[in-house]
């Protein structure tokens, strides 16, 4: 881990301004004049692209904020810790961050399960959180301390299964379920019972888990019950691999899954076998909005790569602190805490966040298609609030 956390800071570090520290055994972290702000986020593992995007744009932000002064004067320095997309491993590095590096708030993290892991810890210690991008429930009912800057599943899974029943009309449907993963789990629930709402039928209903790579007799058993669609709200490794095998077995139907899906490895894996299926998500490259392309262009000149969801949503996510830490005029997690929840129609480039009674955002929600080569085409935008 230190060994992949000090070659990121490497690299970024040639590339841009901003502190990154590497929390390991004997780093010295206080200087007194910068802000600390602990990140944990997934830089290896099976989900490792979410962190790497993630951080890349939580460095662009804290770039942007530095060169501009810092918070009241004082360089904002983020200190990255890896969970190897793993829950209990998040646990342990949001514990570390918050009692060794001391820092005063956290971004982190991208899979549900691991910020569900970690919140309790930020609790306890009165430190506020962020997540950009777990949406499960739960994540924010650990505390007060407890925020995210993205929609929620509940919306997300409505969302889902609205798409496949009346523009997709349909009415049979099969769901494949990554069953310890409680983002799949849970959003599992929700497009099921809105499909059901809405007249449809979950002909069947099969499980595996993250770090699977034989779907066969999941798909044997799918195949049998004749569905129109196959919902796969799942993370992208999974995914590919499910889409090439059940091209294989002659299933022919779209997939059609949740934000989990989007990575840049997600077409590597799944090839053509994914072209023609659907996934919900938080933002578009396409959108023509200046704000967007701007994000867009900094984010490729930074890093030459096109930002996906997770960097569109951390950048949000990062700026959305700052300027609460700014606003709080402290580095005192409850004052921090009580200026995030006054954030009022933040301009993001995921859209305009406010936090609700819940500290959840409300946002747009995009239904994009696979199309040709892996190009992603909006099929549908969904308005929640
Ligand atoms: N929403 C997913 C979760 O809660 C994580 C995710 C967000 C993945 C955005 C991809 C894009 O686990």
């Amino acid at each position: 881990m230190t060994r992949i956390i000090l070659a990121i800071c490497l690299i970024t570090s040639i590339l841009s301004s901003a502190a990154c520290v590497n929390k390991g055994a004997n780093s010295t972290t206080s200087t007194g004049d910068t802000i600390k702000v602990g990140v944990f986020m997934p830089m290896t593992g099976g989900t490792a692209t979410f962190g790497i995007s993630s951080v890349n744009a939580f460095k662009l932000a804290a770039d942007e904020v530095n060169k501009a002064g810092g918070i009241n004067g004082k360089q904002i320095e983020l200190v990255v810790e890896d969970t190897r997309s793993e829950a209990s491993e998040a646990a342990t590095v949001v514990s570390r961050l918050v009692t060794q590096s001391k820092v005063v708030a956290l971004l982190g993290e991208v899979g549900s399960s691991r910020s569900i892991a970690a919140a309790p810890i930020a609790q306890s210690n009165s430190i506020p959180m962020l997540t950009p991008s777990s949406t499960n429930p739960e994540v924010t009912q650990k505390g007060d301390f407890i925020f995210r800057s993205c929609f929620i599943d509940p919306v997300q899974g409505k969302a889902i299964a609205t798409f496949a029943a009346t523009k997709l009309n349909a009415k049979k449907a099969a769901i494949l379920v990554d069953k310890k993963n409680d983002y799949s789990v849970g959003l599992a629930k929700y497009i099921s019972e809105t499909f059901k709402s809405l007249g449809g039928e979950i002909v069947v209903e099969q499980a595996y888990q993250e770090g699977d790579s034989d779907f066969n007799g999941q798909l044997t058993a799918i195949k049998g019950s004749n569905p129109e669609v196959i919902f796969v709200p799942g993370y992208y490794t999974e995914v590919g691999l499910i889409a090439q095998q059940a091209r294989k077995q002659g299933i022919t139907v779209p997939l059609v899954g949740g934000d989990g899906w989007d990575s840049a490895k997600l077409y590597e894996i799944g090839k053509e076998a994914l072209e023609g299926s659907y996934f919900s998500n938080h933002y578009s490259v396409e959108d023509p909005d200046p704000k967007v392309q701007k994000f867009v262009a900094d984010y490729k000149a930074k890093y030459s790569a096109t930002p996906d969801a997770l960097a569109a949503t951390a950048y949000d996510a990062a700026l959305i602190m700052f300027d609460a830490i700014k606003r709080a005029n402290s580095t005192d997690g409850k004052m921090i805490r009580d200026a995030l929840k006054q954030t009022k129609d933040f301009p993001g480039v995921t859209g305009t966040i406010n936090f609700n009674e819940n500290r959840d955002a409300v946002k747009p929600i995009l239904m994009i298609k696979v199309g040709k080569g892996g190009k992603y085409e909006v099929a549908d935008k969904v308005l929640t609030n």
